[in-house]
């Protein structure tokens, strides 16, 4: 996205501000289908989480993408955004009764990740389609609170309680039409999931009767500068190699689907803010002050991200080392410690690249303000997606007669 278009989208909107370029979106989409899709039997599902915002759900799900949620609420923008329910799955964490009635009401196939909630579905739906998640003891990601596979996990059901599955399955003459795992997110490495991968065949292997194996999302992108991209055409070929020879052995095709979420929608994301005030401690560190904080964009503090800043107002300036923090009283509030940025002025417009994924979607109210306005970009059109909430928005959400 060029510095200019920015720029002039924070004057026409104000800031804080998400922007979110349609273009990109279809261009890791092309990649996905490109070098993934080299299997042919394969469904993408959007993991609508990493930013449920419908103008770019819609956009994906017309690109032929289902979606994988995990709340019943996401199972129905999934839905308004134009998925057919059988091209959902639904992801359930300690799923609650209500979840698991309205989802299976609404003709979305449930992925069941403790014994105790297969059971009761079997009791409630017996004879019904299921998957099941499993954890195949292994967990990979970009942060350790990203991890979401190995031993004492809270997701999915150990492979080696596969017996215990069956029992249920058998007793409640449930159809295991098929199996998931989701390792963990942001991984650029592709040791760890090909690993994944051979447990999650080897379950298989003792299942005759599946119609797909779900190997989840994870897909990462590089944040630092320093970090290589992952290698998708590399990963690609072995997942389709390691696929089609299994399938053989099972003698029947499977389908094989994904669920990719950041690797869509992270690149496609700029979170512009205004400094406001700059200041210097008398140890020498520069503080920039902006009208943003952890509660916009939280990835920094919550798991030490890196998130590359351009100062749009002046790119090509000196080189100067700052501290870019935000506007919230807490003292891990900050985009970027010690980092090298073309000078910084008071009333600069700044980008916060690569918030697409997990950004928007992890903000609150924290300290009582309101969300900032997301805009998405369709070549030319500009469409005001979501509009800055206000005080009398936050206000609406109370009974103030009482
Ligand atoms: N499938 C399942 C079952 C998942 O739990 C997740 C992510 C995905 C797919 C998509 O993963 P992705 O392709 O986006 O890596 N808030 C964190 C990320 C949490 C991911 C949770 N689950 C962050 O900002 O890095």
């Amino acid at each position: 996205m060029i510095n200019e278009t920015l720029l002039k989208l924070a004057k026409e909107y104000n800031t804080p501000l998400y922007v979110y370029d349609l273009k990109k979106v279809k261009e890791q989409i092309n990649k996905l289908k490109k070098f993934i899709g080299i299997y042919p039997n394969i469904e993408f599902l959007y993991a609508i989480k990493a930013n449920y915002n419908p103008h770019l759900t819609k956009e994906i799900v017309k690109q032929g993408f289902g979606i994988d949620a995990v709340s019943l609420e996401e199972v129905k923008l999934g839905i308004l955004a134009g998925a057919k329910p059988q091209k959902i799955i639904f992801t359930g964490n300690n799923m609650t009764d209500i979840e698991m009635t309205e989802v299976h009401k609404l003709g979305v196939l449930l992925n069941i990740g403790s014994l105790s909630r297969l059971e009761k579905f079997g009791k409630k739906y017996p004879g019904s389609d299921v998957c099941v998640r499993f954890n195949p003891n292994i967990g990979y990601a970009n942060h350790k609170y990203n991890i979401t596979g190995g031993p004492n996990s809270k997701f999915g059901i150990s492979y080696l309680q596969l017996d215990e599955v069956l029992k249920i399955i058998d007793e409640y003459n449930l159809n295991l039409i098929g199996i998931h795992e989701h390792i963990g997110s942001g991984w650029l490495k592709i040791n760890a999931p090909l690993k994944a991968l051979e447990i999650i065949l080897e379950i298989a292997s003792k299942l005759p009767s599946l119609k797909f194996i779900d190997l989840g999302g994870g897909f990462g992108i590089p944040y630092h500068p320093d970090e290589n991209e992952l290698d998708i055409s590399k990963l690609g070929q072995k997942i389709n190699e390691r696929f089609t020879t299994f399938c053989k052995e099972y003698k029947r095709e499977l389908k094989l689907i994904l669920e990719p979420g950041r690797y869509i929608v992270c690149q496609a994301g700029h979170l512009l803010i205004e400094v406001n005030t700059i200041k210097k401690s008398p140890e020498g560190k520069i503080f920039v002050g902006t009208n943003s904080g952890m509660n916009h964009m939280i990835r920094v503090p919550l798991y030490n991200a890196h998130h590359e800043i351009i100062n749009l107002s002046n790119s090509n300036g000196v080189i100067i080392n700052y501290n870019i923090c935000g506007n919230i009283c807490e003292s891990s509030d900050f985009f970027a410690h010690d980092r090298p940025i073309s000078e910084i002025k008071e009333g600069d417009i700044i980008s916060i690249k690569n918030t697409g994924a997990y950004g928007f979607v992890q903000a609150c109210n924290y300290q009582f303000r309101p969300l900032p306005a997301e805009v998405v970009i369709d070549d030319d059109k500009i469409i005001l997606s979501r509009k800055r909430e206000t005080f009398e928005d936050l206000l609406k959400r109370y009974n103030l007669k009482e």
